[in-house]
């Protein structure tokens, strides 16, 4: 029998929606990065292809690694899945229990508005300085592709906020507050 994979979607988004500049997140976030790490590691990771280069250290370690590209042809090379379409990039992970869908802001867009997305795990990232700089006007940025208030306001998804017991998380070396959401999908 076969039983469904469950896909989820994790993001951080940042101030007015941001989720990343230049390819990168414009926040390091050590409670963030253990945070995705907890809860993506053992499963597949989707990413787009620019998220996919951007990533500091790839393929991540312990998980199955999926890219997406147009340019792919559903091939795996060197234990990473290079998928031509997200549909195909699912369909590999038919074995897992669950699926992770990370991003970045194209990926997010075609599996939300596909109604692809049976979890999604959001993490608000408060930054003064970085708040600042958006406010400047001066940075181009990349944004979430939904106003992320539509988690916490609508019916469509139930909100629990996760909280982890006392000394998990590592210590910020940064003035950045990250805050961790479990958004379970009404079907
Ligand atoms: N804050 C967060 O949690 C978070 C998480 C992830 C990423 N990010 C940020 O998001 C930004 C990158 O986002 P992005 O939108 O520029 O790029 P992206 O979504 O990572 O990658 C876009 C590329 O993926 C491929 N693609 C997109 N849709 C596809 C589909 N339906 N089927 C097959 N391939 C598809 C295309 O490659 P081809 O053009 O080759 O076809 C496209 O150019 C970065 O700044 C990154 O740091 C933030």
């Amino acid at each position: 029998m076969n039983k469904k994979t469950t896909v989820c979607g994790i993001v951080a988004v940042g101030p007015d929606d941001v989720i990343g500049q230049n390819n990168v997140m414009p926040w390091h976030s050590r409670q963030d990065f253990f945070h995705f790490k907890t809860m993506t590691t053992p499963y597949p990771c989707v990413f787009g292809k620019n998220t996919f280069d951007g990533l500091p250290r790839r393929p991540l370690p312990n998980r199955l690694n999926i890219v997406c590209s147009s340019k792919n042809k559903d091939e795996y090379q060197s234990g990473v899945f290079y998928a031509s379409s997200i549909n195909s990039a699912i369909a590999a992970c038919q074995d897992f229990d669950y699926m992770f869908i990370c991003g970045g802001c194209q990926i997010y867009d075609y599996a939300l508005h596909h109604d692809l997305i049976d979890i999604m795990y959001v993490t608000k990232i408060y930054d003064k300085k970085l708040e600042q700089n958006i406010k400047s006007g001066q940075f181009k940025y990349t944004r979430f592709p939904i106003d992320s208030n539509e988690f916490f306001d609508s019916d469509k998804w139930v909100v629990r906020r996760m909280v982890y017991p006392q000394n998990v998380l590592p210590v910020e070396k940064t003035n950045t507050v990250s805050k961790f959401f479990k958004c379970v999908r009404v079907r």
